[in-house]
């Protein structure tokens, strides 16, 4: 039986959420997209148009397909969260049913069970900011888009996963050493995501007998790390000082994630994973 994968956090093909999407592909699996809703219109006019198509190509020579495709906000669990000012934003007026427990209804509709859930998406309004200069709401946006949501997801999509299945997120190593520039309480809203994965990995893992792990990625030129202003020096910090001195590619991630979600990682839960090319164990500039 093919295995099942709804993904959060694809809206075009630079960042972690579509190589996770790639290399589950390459495994057969059937992947569903959430999309925030924001980036939903551009990241399906794109994908029609053609813009894609050279990352969709599969080893096999065919195209990466999605099943389905929702929009998706991982701030708002139920349809009561949103606000009228959002109801009426012109970006949101056109979707519907894209709050957590929307999109899992409609992929327990569609899809009935799933195997796997990845949730590869952050986002931090004040990130720019050191944490000392961040507002209570800026704080609070970061910890609920980046933090919660994923506490949110395990509680509408846990019910729908197969036993045996897993779940795992992104994280960055900000959460545990101090990285500056990481700021608007976006380091705070990793550590929560990190202790988060070992508690419900144990109660997830009782519930439902699926695993749940995170993976502390190195540098990545994506979107969302543009937005932040200085992910082109963390990139070359990382090359001139990690123990393997290479560019961390998006798929090298997307590999261990399938793995991670795969058979051959069954009886690891509750772990977070680097894959940043050995960065993490220095203690000192290589
Ligand atoms: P990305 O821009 O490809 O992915 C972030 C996604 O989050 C985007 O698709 C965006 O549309 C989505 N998103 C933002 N707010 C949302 C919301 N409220 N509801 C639903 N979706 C929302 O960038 P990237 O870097 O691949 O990010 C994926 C994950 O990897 C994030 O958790 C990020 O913190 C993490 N990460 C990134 C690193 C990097 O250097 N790029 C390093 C370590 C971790």
């Amino acid at each position: 039986r093919g295995k099942k994968a709804f993904i959060a956090g694809v809206a075009d093909d630079q960042g972690f959420g579509w190589a996770i999407a790639k290399a589950l592909a390459e495994a057969g699996a059937e992947i569903s997209l959430g999309v925030w809703v924001p980036a939903l219109n551009i990241f399906e006019t794109s994908f029609r148009r053609g813009k894609f198509d050279d990352s969709r190509k599969l080893a096999s020579g065919g195209l990466m397909d999605f099943a389905h495709i929702y929009p998706m906000d991982a701030v708002f669990d139920t349809p009561d969260d949103v606000p009228e000012e959002v109801k009426a934003n012109k970006r949101y007026a056109g979707a519907d049913g894209f709050t957590i427990s929307e999109c899992a209804a409609k992929v327990a509709r569609d899809s009935g069970k799933i195997d796997i859930l990845v949730h590869s998406l952050a986002n931090g309004p004040e990130v720019t900011k050191p944490l000392l200069e961040t507002s209570r709401k800026g704080y609070l946006a970061a910890m609920s888009a980046s933090s919660y949501s994923y506490v949110s997801m395990l509680q509408r999509f846990g019910p729908l996963m197969n036993p045996g299945g897993a779940s795992v997120s992104l994280t960055y190593i900000a959460s545990e050493k101090v990285i500056p520039g990481y700021g608007g309480g976006m380091s705070s809203a990793k550590a929560a995501l990190e202790s988060d994965t070992r508690v419900l990995a144990y109660e997830a893992g009782r519930k439902h007998q699926i695993r749940v792990n995170t993976i502390s990625a190195g540098p990545l030129g994506s979107r969302a790390a543009k937005a932040i202003g200085f992910i082109d020096d963390m990139i070359r910090y990382s090359y001139a000082n990690a123990p393997v001195q290479k560019e961390l590619a998006a798929q090298e991630v997307g590999n261990v994630a399938a793995f991670l979600c795969s058979p051959l990682a069954s009886a690891v839960t509750g772990v977070t994973m680097y894959v940043d090319n050995g960065l993490n164990t220095m203690g000192l500039a290589g």
